[in-house]
């Protein structure tokens, strides 16, 4: 196709604005799936994302539209994700297009994660059309929503266009502002191949296939590529397209975004970003920008039941093949014995990997308390980055620590807008910006970001009655008084509940963790105490009392099925603890423990 009738974009939206259910409408419009296969939610492939509504990975679809002027175009739209933790993925899949649409939900109005994603797509210069959606509901208000994408984000929403992806109204205006609107890609069809690696993933019978953007230069099947990061040379036996199914071409050419198989056994071995050229006479300049993804939270998993360590090594495996962003390295813990330290790119990541592993290889798994990088620097000078209290060096040959923080935008309606503020100042936030559009409130704040990876969303979705959006980056390290406190059950330490704390706050989350572990270690036939230690020095302590006497007890003599029952029922609840010197703590203890209420 010659580059005046290529068009590519993405859709830029906040979850629930109708990414989805836009891009089902535009490829149906088209044809480009007959009404008959048509499914909800196309484009989002995976069981798990459709369940949560979330688009993880980017997908991609070619669609043929003849428009009003008569000429036939291609219009390639590239699905990102919607969610901060894949804001590297997302910055990438920006930079292979030029154009978005920017849908927003006219009955709602601009959220975080929208502010975030156009943002990304005005650092890669696109064009923007704006988009209000859901206007078949009777709260829909465009004028309002049209005035606020003004002046929030400062694009011209005058000419938006009203849009219900559900009846499909405005449907064929967005198609002819798509090819109007969004400028044709350029490209160099003689010079050497240079294609953006968008995205890549795991397939059961081709092996990886590999998402490519053609910046110049033409690629073919048969012919040996490079990719430049790492050097590796591959040859190249399926190009295609997707429609959205998969399609084989003979070859892909400048402005044009398909895909490439060449027997890759592990996604690993490919990197979003990179450059792909021909192995030899190549162009010379890679494209800018390009790094790997960097996990910033860890947790460990650990199997509940521990001869399950194998199943959950090899679930690992398989997940880590299909997911480059995700790393993992064993580790043995005294209290929970094998188990490994993941990385992930954030919270939603960890989420989706350990719900994986539950589901599809059906293993229980405790996850100790997410914790990011620290940078700890020793009195010799040596810098060390710990992704794991429990790893904490010897304090006294520790000189200063640092640790990560983020900068958070949170878009909240006025009414919450004190809780929220109190939310962040509570988390050792500082208020860098406070603004309105309309009746809502922007708050920028710069946070620690071990405050933010536990439970900060969930806190701050219900403090807000979940009406608060929220977005953040990475900023940098600074140094600040931290310290790691121990927790001790029966006077052994439990390195699983070990968490790196502000000085100032250590007494406070000591005394709250006792307190919840004091009620979900079940009592034991002797007395337990609990206790929060920095160092060698005790600053909370709770303790379990004594049972008394056997639950069964109560039951001698009486219903043999009640008291069946209840030793079933123990036995089920065995199977979710985890012994500790002589004490069971149960596998919700974990998490729960390190909640703050
Ligand atoms: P994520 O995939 O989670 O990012 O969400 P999304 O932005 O793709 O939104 P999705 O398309 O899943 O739409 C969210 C909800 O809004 C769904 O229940 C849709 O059926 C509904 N919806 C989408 N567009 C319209 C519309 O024009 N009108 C109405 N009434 N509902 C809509």
């Amino acid at each position: 196709t010659d580059l005046a009738h290529i068009r590519n974009f993405s859709i830029v939206a906040h979850i629930d604005h109708g990414k989805s259910t836009l891009a089902d409408r535009l490829i149906q419009e088209t044809g480009t799936v007959k009404d008959r296969d048509m499914k909800e939610q196309l484009l989002d492939s995976m069981d798990i994302e459709r369940e949560r509504g979330i688009t993880i990975k980017a997908n991609t679809v070619r669609i043929d539209y003849t428009a009003d002027n008569g000429e036939a175009y291609v219009l390639n739209l590239i699905d990102t994700p919607g969610h901060v933790d894949f804001a590297y993925e997302v910055s990438r899949s920006m930079r292979a297009v030029e154009g978005s649409l920017l849908v927003v939900d006219s009955t709602q109005g601009v959220e975080a994660q929208t502010l975030a994603n156009v943002y990304q797509a005005i650092d890669a210069d696109h064009e923007i059309v704006p988009v209000l959606n859901k206007i078949d509901l009777p709260a829909s208000d465009c004028d309002r929503v049209a005035e606020q994408i003004e002046d929030v984000i400062g694009i011209d929403a005058t000419d938006a266009i009203q849009v219900s992806a559900k009846t499909g109204q405005g449907i064929h205006e967005t198609l002819e502002a798509i090819v109007q609107q969004l400028p044709a890609p350029q490209g160099n069809l003689d010079a050497p191949l240079k294609a953006m690696l968008v995205d890549s993933w795991y397939d059961a019978y081709l092996g990886v296939i590999v998402l490519v953007r053609i910046m110049d230069g033409t690629l073919k099947k048969g012919m040996r590529v490079k990719f430049m990061s790492n050097n590796t040379l591959h040859h190249v036996d399926r190009v295609g397209v997707f429609r959205p199914e998969m399609e084989m071409v003979d070859s892909l050419g400048p402005g044009e975004i398909g895909f490439l198989t060449a027997s890759i056994k592990q996604v690993r071995d490919t990197r979003v970003g990179d450059t792909i050229t021909n192995d030899r006479n190549g162009t010379e300049e890679a494209l800018t920008g390009f790094k790997p993804a960097q996990p910033v939270v860890f947790c460990g998993l650990f199997p509940v039941d521990s001869s399950e360590f194998e199943d959950l090594r090899d679930a690992i495996d398989k997940l880590a093949l299909n997911d480059a962003s995700f790393s993992f390295e064993m580790e043995t813990s005294a209290a929970l014995g094998f188990g490994f330290r993941c990385g992930f790119l954030g919270l939603l990541h960890l989420e989706v990997i350990r719900d994986r592993i539950e589901r599809e290889y059906d293993i229980e798994l405790i996850t100790t308390a997410p914790s990011v990088i620290y940078h700890v620097y020793m009195k010799d000078g040596e810098m060390i980055e710990l992704h794991n209290p429990a790893d904490m060096p010897d304090p006294s040959k520790v000189d200063h620590i640092e640790e990560p923080r983020i900068k958070a935008t949170i878009l909240v309606p006025d009414e919450f807008l004190g809780d929220v503020l109190k939310l962040c100042q509570d988390r050792r936030g500082i208020q860098m910006d406070l603004t309105y559009a309309g009746s809502r409130a922007m708050v920028v704040y710069d946070l620690p970001l071990n405050e933010v990876v536990f439970d900060f969303y969930d806190r701050l979705k219900s403090v807000t009655k979940g009406y608060a959006s929220f977005d953040y980056q990475m900023t940098g390290y600074t140094e600040d008084a931290l310290v790691k406190m121990s927790v001790l059950v029966n006077d052994e330490p439990v390195d699983a509940l070990s968490t790196m704390v502000h000085r100032d706050r250590a007494e406070m989350r000591g005394r709250a963790m006792c307190e919840k572990l004091k009620d979900l270690i079940p009592r034991h036939m002797f007395k337990i105490p609990i206790q929060a230690a920095i160092g060698g020095k005790v600053i909370a302590r709770e303790t379990l009392s004594a049972l008394r006497k056997d639950v069964t007890a109560k039951c001698y003599g009486g219903d043999a099925t009640r008291k069946r029952k209840l030793l079933d029922k123990q036995k089920a609840g065995k199977k979710k603890m985890r012994q500790f010197g002589k004490v069971d703590i149960p596998q919700e203890a974990f998490i729960s423990a390190l909640k703050m209420d």
